[in-house]
């Protein structure tokens, strides 16, 4: 009972202290994505390769206010060096642009194990062989926005790469929760990098990225 206490412990702890805090933060205001250039697919017999991913704008943690998400420079990364298509997962009603509030929002969302609705799915998963998914760590898990992205896709028979940017926890229960999602596929080993790094430092990010690509055989 006691060791059942301590790993609960050993969870939250970590997730509460960084998702209280969020200093340093200037306010600007971002339009909301383009819905219409969501993705930049590409025909059928050019690619097998695709990297989907979701990754919010506004105030972050340990970055202030981004005009560009963390996990969506890793994505266009992944993308470039494995000559994928690139496909954005953009929700129908856009999170808070305010760290807490959407704190707030991600957590109703969890507990309630909700599928918020895309505002775009993409046209075809068919073609794909290989689909990278990456997402921040939302509450040590993925975003409920990408479960809906896994649920409403077939993922029979591909490979799942996934990556996260994130504050501290990794990829937490995430590689996880996507085996579960989308039992029929195989999810390969994932990356993870601190939203910090993603954001401020390219040379390292890449370093990461290269490092693990080529674990996978890229
Ligand atoms: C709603 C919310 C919940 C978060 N929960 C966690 C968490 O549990 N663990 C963690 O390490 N980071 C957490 N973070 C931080 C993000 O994972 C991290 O800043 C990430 O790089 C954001 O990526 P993005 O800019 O692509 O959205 C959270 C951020 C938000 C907005």
């Amino acid at each position: 009972m006691k060791k059942f206490f301590l790993a609960i412990l050993l969870f939250l702890v970590p997730c509460s202290l960084f998702l209280i805090g969020c200093g340093g933060v200037s306010q600007d205001t971002t339009p909301a994505p383009d819905k219409t250039s969501a993705s930049t697919e590409k025909p059928a017999s050019d690619k097998k390769i695709l990297v989907a991913y979701f990754s919010r704008t506004g105030e972050e943690y340990n970055v202030g206010f981004i005009k560009k998400g963390n996990t969506e420079v890793v994505a266009e990364m992944i993308a470039q060096r494995t000559d994928a298509n690139l496909f954005k997962i953009i929700p129908e009603r856009t999170y808070p642009e305010e760290y807490q509030a959407c704190t707030e929002v991600a957590k109703t969302e969890i507990e309630s194990n909700a599928r918020p609705a895309l505002a775009v799915d993409i046209e075809s998963i068919a073609q794909y062989d290989t689909i990278f998914i990456g997402y921040p760590i939302w509450w040590g898990s993925l975003p409920r926005i990408v479960l809906t992205f896994l649920d409403s896709n077939d993922f029979s028979g591909k490979k799942i790469v996934p990556f996260c940017t994130h504050g501290g926890s990794g990829l937490s229960s995430t590689e996880r929760e996507i085996a579960q999602a989308c039992p029929n596929a195989e999810v390969l080993p994932g990356l993870a990098i601190v939203g910090k790094t993603a954001h401020n430092d390219k040379p390292a990010t890449e370093k990461g990225v290269d490092a693990w690509l080529k674990t996978l055989g890229y």
